[in-house]
């Protein structure tokens, strides 16, 4: 780094610049213009925990490669500590501050003067900059599996009150077997649940350590590398500093990661919108977790599953953001690089932001189960009464097209399959006892259905234990 005699040298040929980690091969500073496009502090400023955090670490790590005494190594982490505390005060970047490394490297001179201009021995802002976000995408899977892991809590509880409460399932989002109400909210708790597995294999990828790979051939000083990786909360270190510095597919797993908890809070509020729709009347919003409209006093809107429903928009054209930003560029650190954070923040940002409030809004609506059973009609039983037929040794395709004669003559009737007389059952096919009849009912449908997976009470209830065991996992 510039020594004293440099920094002056510099600021008499009047360099427009003020702090920078670079310049010195330059004979002007760089046109507005270039500082323009450069900067990148106002997204990267969130990355300052970690990139103090690495520093710290690496301050460290400079004294047992035998570059900075145990003193200097204290002043400078003592240094950037009070750095940490202006920055989370909120300290205003300077217009000539590029980035939050160039930001912490000028306070730090500020704090411990000189002895700062060590702390960049054998670093380069390409692994700092890859270790930072790394540390990042870590921090962000935990959080989001926090709020991911509230959402499945709230499914559960109200699914543990509702598994003696009946409704139509949807194919086609049309009525096709009655289900229990809790069955159908533990179908997205599994999905969410696949969201916190790749959440922490995303995390578990950033947890390489690129730091100590310098700007791409390595660093030339003997850091400890594992010991550097262990106090940061590394599992490993890379193996190969150009792919080190070059490496964002952490990023595209975080992003991958979120795009699918998008999809399934997606598809979680359409089914709730529906259902809170008078068509449906199944769910009414809370208060707290709908809104009004200027024009219709009447409106009870579910903004927040709305804004749900559009969020995977948003994080997949993230996602598609990144990975275009990566594709064809040449190995190692480019510039280009730089552009991977503002997709990584807004994805991280809008998840943290959105999940609590589908949360809520879960927790605070009610469940009109009345409505929900009488939306159950004997037809959707049909496949309960083939099935009589298929115990009595009939193919399933007969009874089949016989259950299917009776519910086009019952539609031709006007009336619920359950209505029509027992002659119309006995001519359907002549294995149709009375007792067939009791098939029609919408709860023996369900005790029909205890195979582990099925919505049965018993296996809902197997089922219940199992989500349990997950959470506490
Ligand atoms: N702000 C830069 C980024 O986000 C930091 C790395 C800059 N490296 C460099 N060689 N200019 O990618």
């Amino acid at each position: 780094m510039a020594n004293a005699k440099r920094t002056s040298a510099r600021s008499v040929r009047k360099k427009a610049a003020g702090h920078q980690l670079w310049g010195g091969r330059f004979a002007t500073g760089p046109d507005p213009a270039l500082v323009a496009i450069n900067r990148s502090i106002d997204v990267d400023f969130r990355l300052w925990p970690h990139d103090i955090q690495l520093s710290k670490a690496w301050a460290a790590g400079l004294v047992g490669a035998g570059v900075l005494s145990r003193r200097e190594a204290g002043t400078m982490r003592r240094g950037l500590d009070r750095v940490a505390r202006r920055l989370g005060k909120g300290v205003k970047p300077l217009r000539s501050d590029e980035d939050i490394h160039t930001l912490i490297d000028r306070l730090l001179h500020e704090e411990v003067g000189q002895v700062a201009s060590r702390l960049h021995t054998g670093r380069s802002r390409n692994d700092q900059v890859a270790t930072a976000s790394r540390l990042y995408v870590m921090q962000a899977m935990r959080d989001v599996d926090v709020a991911a892991r509230a959402l499945q809590r709230v499914c559960l509880t109200r699914a543990r009150k509702l598994t003696g409460a009946l409704m139509p399932a949807y194919t086609h989002l049309q009525r096709a077997q009655p289900v229990s109400v809790a069955h159908w909210l533990l179908a997205h708790f599994w999905a969410v649940q696949r969201d916190r597995e790749r959440l922490a294999t995303a995390a578990h990828r950033a947890g390489v350590m690129p730091l100590g790979s310098g700007a791409i051939a390595g660093s030339a000083f003997r850091i400890n590398r594992p010991r550097l990786a262990r106090e940061l909360g590394f599992h490993s270190i890379s193996q190969n500093s150009i792919d080190a510095v070059g490496d964002r597919d952490f990023m595209a797993d975080a992003l991958f990661a979120l795009t699918g908890l998008a999809l399934h809070t997606s598809r979680l509020a359409e089914d709730l919108i529906l259902f809170g729709s008078s068509e449906f009347g199944f769910v009414r919003f809370g208060d707290a977790f709908s809104t009004g409209s200027s024009m219709m006093p009447q409106k009870r809107n579910p903004d927040a599953l709305e804004l749900a429903r559009a969020s995977p928009a948003r994080v997949l054209g993230d996602l598609v953001s990144l990975v275009a930003t990566i594709k064809g560029t040449p190995s190692g650190y480019n510039k280009d690089f730089q552009e991977d954070k503002r997709p990584l923040f807004d994805a991280v940002n809008l998840t943290l932001q959105l999940l609590p409030a589908v949360t809520g809004t879960v927790r605070t609506l009610t469940f009109n189960v009345a409505k929900m059973r009488s939306a159950i009609s004997s037809a959707m039983m049909a496949t309960d009464l083939a099935d009589y037929l298929v115990r009595q040794r009939v193919t399933f395709r007969e009874a089949h097209g016989a259950v299917g004669g009776l519910v086009r003559e019952a539609e031709i009737a006007g009336v619920e399959l359950d209505a029509l007389p027992e002659s119309s059952f006995l001519a359907a096919h002549p294995l149709f006892q009375r007792s067939a009849r009791r098939e029609l009912g919408a709860d023996a449908s369900l005790r029909n259905r205890e195979v582990p997976g099925g919505t049965g009470p018993k296996a809902v209830a197997a089922q219940i234990v199992m989500a349990e065991a997950a959470l506490a996992r």
